[in-house]
């Protein structure tokens, strides 16, 4: 059996080579750790935030007197929580036999952790428990502290960072603001989705924080660049794809990366020598009729206005005027308020996504591939 592998990427991040493009992101992340600044990477969902982090990165990796740990803490409910995450991080990244990793050993010694290694990936895990909040808030302090003093310059990026708006305790923004402004060879990435990142950086008592960064908006991929990096692919391995199938990817795709290296990967695997426009309906299909169990229970879980409205956006592809009367009537939704007041709860529930220009504000269905769904089947 030939066992090529799929060059279309669909988890996370690999290698350079199946990576596309984002060479204007990789700069900005470069010039501003260069300059010492710090960066919060915002964009929707799935467009390919952890993916550039990664990225950049493996960039770093040559570097000497340097290093990068990467912290996902989207499963940490609370400061403990945080702090574990950042402890098995920095362990991940110095092992034991640097000296890096001894020194850090040593710090944590002095917490009385738990420490146990899952069995099936070998990874450190640290258990530290905190009798007070204010023991808690202190040993955040050392931590850095701790990385400040190593001698190199070290990077960490805090994906998924918008989780700590949910953690109980009141003051962690404060708190981390405090610390983090005052180190000297430690560089920060936080990383967030639009809607709870954003909520967060202009509702926040403490915005001072996220002023205090550079905002990197990440949006799609530009076409040119990702058009050659599917013929590319799909030529290397043999497969001849046309022009006509590129474009058609991009545009059952909207160029949102997931979905467009979901689809490739797709026909990557279709064992089809000669990629055509009629292929890509056929993948598209394949794909759409494997998603349907969770598009069904999208509507379980709304009312049959909001469905019916989902439905509409959908056709529409984008919608712009969502008070207007056209479309108010066309969709059989009622008032310009029960417009607005639907959109806000679909908003709410990241089933639309609410794309901000300078021109203009516009709303799509979230999740590509349900939206094609909807269009397809109602
Ligand atoms: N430039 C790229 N080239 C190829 N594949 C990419 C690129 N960027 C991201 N991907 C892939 O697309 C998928 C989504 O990217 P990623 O997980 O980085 O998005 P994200 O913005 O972090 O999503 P979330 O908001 O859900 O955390 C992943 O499978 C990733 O490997
Ligand atoms: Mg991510």
């Amino acid at each position: 059996m030939n066992h090529t592998t799929n060059p279309f990427i669909v988890k996370a991040y690999l290698s350079k080579e199946l990576f596309c493009d984002r060479e204007n992101e990789l700069n900005v992340l470069h010039r501003n750790f260069n300059n010492g600044i710090n960066t919060t990477i915002i964009s929707p969902r799935k467009m390919g935030k952890s993916g550039l982090i990664h990225r950049f990165f493996d960039d770093l990796n040559f570097e000497k007197d340097l290093a990068s740990v990467y912290i996902d803490i989207y499963a940490t409910l609370s400061l403990k929580d945080f702090i574990k995450h950042i402890a098995e991080a920095i362990m991940k990244r110095f092992p034991e036999k640097t000296k890096t990793g001894r020194a850090f050993m040593k710090f944590l010694k002095s917490l009385r952790p738990v420490i146990s290694f899952d069995p099936f990936t070998g990874q450190p895990q640290i258990q530290i428990n905190f009798q007070t909040e204010y023991e808690s808030a202190h040993t955040i302090q050392n931590l850095f502290q701790f990385l400040d003093a190593q001698n190199i310059k070290i990077i960490c990026a805090f994906d998924e960072f918008q989780q700590i708006s949910k953690y109980p305790e009141k003051n962690v923004e404060a708190l981390l603001r405090t610390h983090i402004q005052s180190l000297k060879n430690v560089f920060f990435i936080f990383c967030g989705s639009n809607k709870s990142m954003m909520s967060e950086i202009f509702t926040s008592a403490n915005r001072p924080f996220f002023a205090s960064t550079r905002l990197l908006y990440l949006d799609k991929i530009e076409t040119t660049a990702y058009k050659k990096f599917i013929q590319h692919h799909f030529g290397i391995n043999g497969k001849q794809i046309s022009e006509e199938a590129i474009e058609s990817v991009l545009f059952w795709t909207k160029r949102h990366t997931f979905y467009t290296q979901t689809l490739c990967n797709v026909l990557f695997s279709m064992h089809h020598n000669k990629v055509s426009v009629e292929s890509v309906k056929e993948a598209m299909s394949e794909i759409l009729t494997e998603n349907e169990p969770y598009f069904f229970q999208y509507r379980q879980f709304l009312t049959p206005a909001q469905w019916n409205y989902l439905i509409a956006v959908a056709k529409e592809e984008e919608v712009t005027q969502i008070t207007s009367q056209k479309f108010i009537s066309k969709y059989h939704i009622g008032t310009p308020a029960n417009s607005k007041r639907i959109m806000k709860s679909l908003l709410e529930k990241e089933l639309i996504l609410e794309i901000l220009s300078e021109k203009e504000t516009c709303y799509r269905i979230y999740d590509v591939f349900f939206g094609r769904w909807l269009q397809t089947n109602f």
